[in-house]
C-alpha cells in the first residue's frame, strides 16, 4: 500500500476535486521531525484558488478529511500533518516486505525498455583512475536500479582503445620496449614508454611525425600495427578484468572506440548530406553557435577523425541496435560540454531521439583536498586502494570477531564494499575527499556500518532459531521505538523511484544508513528476544530490516555478509 497516495486521495476528496491526485502528490512532504507526523501537505498550494489564508485553509481541511487509517490529522500553521495509524501501517508494511522479499520496492517505470549505459570506459595502456572507478560503480548501481524499475539496462564499456595516442605508443614500444616487460607488467610498462615518448618528443619533434605515421598505418590495417595494438589492448583488458572481478561488476559489451572505426564514414556522409559540415582551417566542423557551444571538430586537416566523431557513430549504432528508451553516459563532469556537443550535432542531424540521451556526470575525487591526476603524479591506483581496504577490513574483523569462519571472504566483501559505498553515498556531482581509514571504519556513515547492521539482524534471527517467518500473521507493532524503522521500510518504494528518476545511487546509500541507524536504536531500546506476545512481531521487523538492508546494498553493488 502506498501511503503517500492514500494521503493524496484523502486530500483530493476533502477539496472536492479542486486538485488532482497528481497535483497533490508532488506537493506532499515528509516532515523533518517525527512530531510533525509522517506526511505533510502545505495548504498554501490552495491559497490562490480559495483566496484564503493558508492557516485557515489548513484548519478547514483537517475538518473535512476522513481520518480513517490515520492516528490523527492536524493543522500546524499552514501545514496539514498526517500521522499514520501505526498498528495498521506496521501490519501492512511488514506483510508486504515479508511477502515480496527482495522484490519489495520493484516498480514498473520502464516497461522493459532498453537503456544502454556507457560506463567505466578506461583508456587502454593506462592505469584505471579513481574517476573510472566512480564511473564503474555509479554506472553499475544505476543499472541495478533501472532493472528494479523494469528497464533493461545494457552495460557498455566504451574502452578508450583508439586515437592518435596509439601511434605514439607503438612508436615508443618499438624504440624502447620489450616483450618481456610488457608481459610482466603491461599497464605500468606501457605507461612508462608513453611517458618517455612525451619527454623525448620535446627535443625530437620528428618522433611525432613518425607516431602519426604509425597511427595512419593502424587505421589502414597494417599487419604489424594491428598486431601490436591488439596485444596491448588484450593485456590491458586482462588487467582491467581483475579489477572488475574484484568489484563484482560485469559488462554486456566491450565495444570501445575502435569498434566504430568502420562506422565513421557514414557519420561524415550523413553530415555532408545534411549540409552541416563546414571547412575551417582545413578541418571539418559543425557549427553549434545557435546552441551556444563551440564548433564540433569532426575531422582534422589530415583526415583523422576525433573523439566526438566516434561518439556520434556510437550513439547512432546504439540507437539502431537497442532502439533505446534512454541512453546514458556515466562520465565525469569535465566532459559536460563534449556531451552537449554530441547531443546538439545529433539534433541538427534531425534525430529527435537525441533528447533521450543523458550525460550522467559526477564530481572529482580528491586526496588531502588536491585533485588527483596522472600528470601531477598524484595517481592513486585503484588496485592498491582496494587491496588496502581489504587489509584494513581484515584487521578490524580480527579484533572484533577473531573466530569468524571464512574471514578472508568477509574481509574482501567488507573492504571492497566500503570503497564502493563511500563512493556512492556522496551525491554524484559533489567532489569528495578520499581517506581510506575513514572509508573502512565500522562506525559512522560507512558501508561496513550498514553491513554490520544487516549482520546483526541476521544474528538475532539465528539466535531466535527463526528459519522462516510467516508473512501473513498479524504483526501489530505498537512500540514507539520501532516506529522509525517501520516508517522507513514503508518509504523504500519511494526511495527507489527517486533514485531512478535522478540517476542518483546516493539516495539509496543515504537511506540504507538511516535504516541501519534506526534499527540500531531499536535494538538498543528493546528486548527483541524477550518471551512476550510481541516477540513474533519484533522478529518480523528484524527480518524485514535485514531484507531491505540487503536489497539496498545489492542495488549499490555491495555484498551483505550474514556474519561479520
Ligand atoms: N575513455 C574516456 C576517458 O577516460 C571516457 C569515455 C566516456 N564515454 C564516451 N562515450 N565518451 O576519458
Amino acid at each position: 500500500m502506498d501511503y503517500k497516495q492514500k494521503v493524496a486521495q484523502a486530500i483530493v476528496k476533502a477539496v472536492d476535486g479542486q486538485l488532482t491526485e497528481e497535483e497533490v502528490l508532488v506537493k506532499i512532504e515528509v516532515p523533518k521531525t517525527m512530531n510533525l507526523g509522517d506526511y505533510a501537505f502545505p495548504a498554501f498550494v490552495l491559497a490562490k484558488v480559495l483566496r484564503k489564508a493558508p492557516q485557515m485553509i489548513a484548519t478547514e481541511l483537517v475538518e473535512k478529511i476522513d481520518p480513517t487509517g490515520f492516528e490523527k490529522v492536524e493543522a500546524v500553521g499552514p501545514y496539514v500533518n498526517f500521522f499514520l495509524d501505526k498498528a495498521m501501517f506496521s501490519q501492512d508494511v511488514l506483510h508486504e516486505v515479508l511477502t515480496e522479499q527482495a522484490t519489495y520496492g520493484n516498480q514498473d517505470l520502464g516497461h522493459g525498455g532498453n537503456v544502454p549505459i556507457d560506463m567505466s570506459s578506461p583508456n587502454i595502456a593506462k592505469p584505471m583512475s579513481m574517476g573510472h572507478l566512480r564511473s564503474t560503480v555509479i554506472g553499475n548501481s544505476i543499472a541495478n536500479l533501472l532493472k528494479k524499475a523494469n528497464y533493461n539496462p545494457i552495460k557498455i564499456n566504451y574502452l578508450g582503445d583508439w586515437g592518435t595516442q596509439f601511434g605514439k605508443l607503438i612508436m615508443a614500444y618499438k624504440l624502447w620496449g620489450s616483450e618481456e616487460e610488457v608481459k610482466a607488467d603491461p599497464i605500468n610498462n606501457l605507461l612508462k614508454y608513453y611517458v618517455r615518448f612525451h619527454k623525448e618528443d620535446v627535443e625530437h619533434p620528428e618522433l611525432d611525425d613518425q607516431a602519426r605515421e604509425w597511427f595512419k598505418k593502424l587505421e589502414d590495417g597494417d599487419e604489424e600495427a594491428i598486431f601490436l595494438w591488439t596485444w596491448f589492448r588484450n593485456e590491458s583488458l586482462q588487467f582491467f578484468m581483475k579489477i572488475y572481478d574484484k568489484l563484482g561488476v560485469e559488462f554486456d559489451s566491450f565495444n570501445g572506440e575502435a569498434f566504430y572505426n568502420d562506422k565513421m564514414d557514414e557519420i561524415v556522409e550523413l553530415l555532408e548530406d545534411r549540409d552541416l559540415l563546414q571547412e575551417s582551417q582545413g578541418a571539418s566542423i559543425v557549427d553549434l553557435e545557435s546552441y551556444n557551444l563551440n564548433p564540433a571538430l569532426i575531422k582534422k586537416s589530415d583526415g583523422a577523425t576525433l573523439y566526438i566523431t566516434r561518439d556520434l557513430a556510437a550513439a547512432l549504432y546504439r540507437h539502431r541496435t537497442y532502439d533505446f528508451a534512454q541512453s546514458l553516459y556515466v562520465v565525469g563532469n569535465e566532459q559536460t560540454n563534449h556531451f552537449k556537443q554530441v547531443k546538439a550535432v545529433l539534433k541538427e542531424m534531425g534525430y529527435d531521439w537525441s533528447d533521450d540521451i543523458h550525460h550522467v556526470p559526477f564530481g572529482l575525487i580528491t586526496s588531502g583536498g588536491k585533485k588527483l591526476s596522472t600528470r601531477s603524479g598524484r595517481v592513486i591506483l585503484l588496485e592498491d586502494v582496494l587491496n588496502d581496504a581489504v587489509d584494513l577490513a581484515e584487521k578490524q574483523i580480527e579484533e572484533k570477531n577473531p573466530t569468524l569462519p571464512n574471514k578472508e571472504q568477509v574481509a574482501e566483501e567488507v573492504g571492497v564494499g566500503a570503497v564502493i559505498f563511500h563512493d556512492l553515498k556522496n551525491e554524484r556531482l559533489n567532489n569528495f575527499d578520499f581517506d581510506l581509514e575513514e572509508v573502512v571504519r565500522f562506525e559512522g556513515e560507512t558501508g561496513p556500518y550498514v553491513q554490520y547492521a544487516h549482520a546483526r539482524a541476521m544474528s538475532i534471527l539465528r539466535k531466535a532459531g527463526v528459519t522462516e517467518i510467516d508473512p501473513n500473521a498479524a504483526y501489530e507493532l505498537t512500540d514507539p521505538n520501532a516506529w522509525e524503522a517501520i516508517s522507513l521500510l514503508g518509504n523504500f518504494p519511494q526511495v527507489i523511484k527517486r533514485a531512478v528518476r535522478e540517476y542518483e545511487p546516493s539516495v539509496v546509500a543515504k537511506y540504507a544508513i538511516q535504516l541501519a541507524k534506526a534499527f540500531n536504536k531499536y535494538y538498543a531500546h528493546s528486548k527483541i528476544l524477550a518471551d512476550d506476545d510481541q516477540k513474533a512481531a519484533r522478529l518480523a521487523l528484524v527480518a524485514s530490516v535485514a531484507i531491505v538492508l540487503k536489497e539496498s546494498l545489492r542495488l549499490l553493488g555491495v555484498a551483505a555478509p550474514n556474519e561479520m
